[in-house]
């Protein structure tokens, strides 16, 4: 996720494309730039670090013009880096983009083979040299060429293009990636959110997907991909400033709820090798036989999904897999050596303890694998592997997104490790595959049903404490489900093996406590459902989580969740979200700060 800004016009472009980056700091923050056209060239001033970096050095190398694009990325494809940073210039070719190439490697390959050179590691500076070679290859204008080269390219983007050839005019293209043209007079804008622009313009035109824009000062033209003339009335936007960043949602973390199935879908982009039933880990080469033992470490949100990844890993690998809280691990003279690969799941990648657990196996001589959402931070720097989820910025403490493509992230590792192994045929993995392709479209569903946990809120939310329960890959999700009501709601909450509830928590149990079991369909439907009456028996109010097409668990449940079914190993990705919005509702329903949370960081950088 990154965010992106262009402006045609008659004042000076740099300022307020420095203006509109500075609202799009949330969407990425580890390199900016900008490209601004003057007197025959575009000039790119760019640099890694936040854009108060680009705004020193725009202080020392000016960048005039009236025409220009901006960008500040989060990183996906290439480390941040002054080189990999937006803009990327080949020949008169400025462009910005926003997502990520799928078929980047093919395409890299193909134009290094005919004589292309590449000045970065990133995906989009393909996206310049296919532009640039189009012109030369006679394309009739921007337009045209921009419309060729993305013929070529496969996954999700928005890309602004700007050509020193032609500098009257930007183009812009959007697939799955937000794209927004702002409208003034003589003078125009394109971005990827609208809170980039609204210090300047509130009339504005949404682009669709699959839809090309043409930008000059004075009109706007869209275009499907293949030329034809799209109408579109411009829209007032009527959210204030603050709204218009929470993409219109109420808090952070209710807008990264929601941008779970497209955070996912990034996840998964060009991992999953459908044609060979395999996952490709970006390169990674593990040395699976070397392997006898996988230890996660992390923490809080991160712990969860490593628990869950126990369970992911021993059924389609069969490599035993241990979990360590990483603050436990670091301080316990850990038995551990070469033959481990220790797995340290981090959506910052800067957690202290989660760092310290590394240095400690590595001491020790043990193989480290890093699964974080930020490219280049610490804990990735330290590890021996690192593999990214691509969340974009999480801004909620309260992780949610980060959590979700976790569990991808360590499914793609699991089916991966399976297939070497041996332990996980082809056809299961072709099956896992596919279901871990659809996961997007049966997030959408839970959350487009999001008003149904707000009504279960408001009749739950006056309770003093709740209790979660699951079993198997479903406990570690119980444990999320707790851990994400108390820290939003400061509501106590606790997260239980449903089978260990004999043996204390049914103590707790009466009319007053709500009771979140998870019930998805599978191996331990009937012994979960044995619980749930144990609950009911003592006046336990019982809320299930359970799976579509499930006729019976309403008459063994007061209120009932249903979420699509999927594999038995991807279940949790699903069961998940609903307690997420449970969460969420419940913290905005007492009016706390959901975003920020009292006593708690986003990063815990100190023990
Ligand atoms: O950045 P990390 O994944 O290493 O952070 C670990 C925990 O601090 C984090 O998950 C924390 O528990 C969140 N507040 C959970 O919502």
């Amino acid at each position: 996720m990154c965010g992106i800004i262009g402006y045609i016009g008659s004042r000076q472009a740099t300022p307020i494309l420095i203006g509109g980056l500075r609202k799009l700091e949330y969407r990425g923050y580890d390199s900016a730039g900008v490209s601004v056209y003057s007197e025959g060239t575009s000039r790119v001033v760019r640099c890694r670090g936040k854009l108060a970096n680009l705004e020193e050095k725009l202080t020392r190398e000016p960048a005039a013009g009236t025409i220009g694009i901006g960008h500040t990325r989060w990183a996906t494809h290439g480390r941040p880096s002054d080189e990999n940073s937006h803009p990327h210039k080949v020949g008169p070719i400025s462009v910005i983009h926003n997502g990520i190439i799928e078929n980047h490697l093919a395409l890299r390959q193909e134009l290094q083979a005919s004589g292309s050179h590449f000045a970065s590691e990133t995906d989009t500076e393909i996206f310049a040299h296919l532009v640039a070679a189009q012109l030369v290859q006679g394309a009739e204008n921007l337009t045209a060429a921009v419309r060729r080269a993305l013929q070529k390219v496969r996954g999700s983007y928005a890309f602004v293009v700007m050509s020193d050839k032609e500098p009257g005019t930007l183009v812009a293209a959007k697939n799955s990636s937000p794209l927004v043209v702002g409208l003034g007079e003589g003078e125009n804008y394109v971005a990827s959110d609208v809170t980039a622009i609204l210090a300047e313009t509130r009339k504005v035109i949404f682009i669709d997907e699959g839809e090309l824009v043409t930008v000059t000062r004075e009109a706007v033209v869209i275009t499907d991909f293949e030329g034809k003339v799209k109408q579109r009335e411009p829209k007032i936007i009527t959210w204030s400033a603050v709204q218009a960043e929470k993409g219109g949602f109420k808090h952070f973390m209710l807008k990264e709820i929601h941008e779970q199935p497209r955070a996912v879908a990034d996840t998964l982009v060009g991992r999953v090798d459908l044609e060979n039933d395999d996952v490709l880990l970006d390169g990674i080469e593990l040395d699976v036989k070397k392997f006898k033992r996988i230890i996660f470490v992390a923490c809080g949100t991160s712990y969860h999904a490593s628990m869950v990844g126990e369970f992911m890993i021993e059924a389609l690998a069969r490599i035993p897999v241990e979990v360590d809280l990483a603050s436990e691990f670091r301080y316990r003279d850990p038995i551990v050596g070469p033959g481990d690969l220790v797995i340290a799941v981090s959506q910052s990648g800067e957690t202290l303890d989660t760092m310290e657990a590394i240095r400690e196996a590595k001491r020790k001589g043990a193989s480290v694998l890093a699964i974080s959402n930020v490219v280049e931070s610490s804990i990735p720097r330290l590890a021996d592997y690192s593999f990214y989820t691509h969340a974009g910025p999480e801004i909620g403490v309260a992780s949610t997104k980060a959590f979700t493509t976790q569990l991808v992230a360590i499914a793609l590792l699991a089916v991966h490790l399976g297939r070497r192994t041996g332990a996980l045929s082809k056809e299961r993995a072709r099956v896992l595959l596919s279901e871990l392709v659809q996961l997007p479209q049966k997030m959408t569903d839970i959350v487009d049903g999001a008003a149904q946990l707000q009504v279960l809120a408001r009749r739950y939310g006056k309770a003093h404490g709740f209790l979660f329960l699951g079993r198997s890959s479903q406990y570690p999700i119980a444990l999320e489900g707790a851990l994400k009501l108390k820290e939003i709601s400061y509501i106590h909450a606790e997260g239980y093996a449903a089978g260990e509830m004999k043996h204390g928590p049914i103590a707790l149990i009466d009319e007053h406590l709500p009771v979140v079991v998870l019930v998805p369909k599978g191996p331990h439907y009937e012994k979960i459902v044995s619980n749930l009456a144990e609950v009911r028996a003592r006046q336990g109010k019982v809320l299930a989580i359970a799976t579509k097409g499930d006729n019976d668990i309403g008459s063994h449940a007061d209120d009932v969740v249903l979420v699509p079914d999927t594999a038995l190993e991807l279940q949790p990705i699903l069961t998940v979200l609903p307690l997420q919005l449970l969460s969420y509702y419940v913290a905005d329903g007492k009016g706390t700060d959901v975003d920020q949370p009292r006593n708690l960081a986003k990063s815990v950088t100190v023990e």
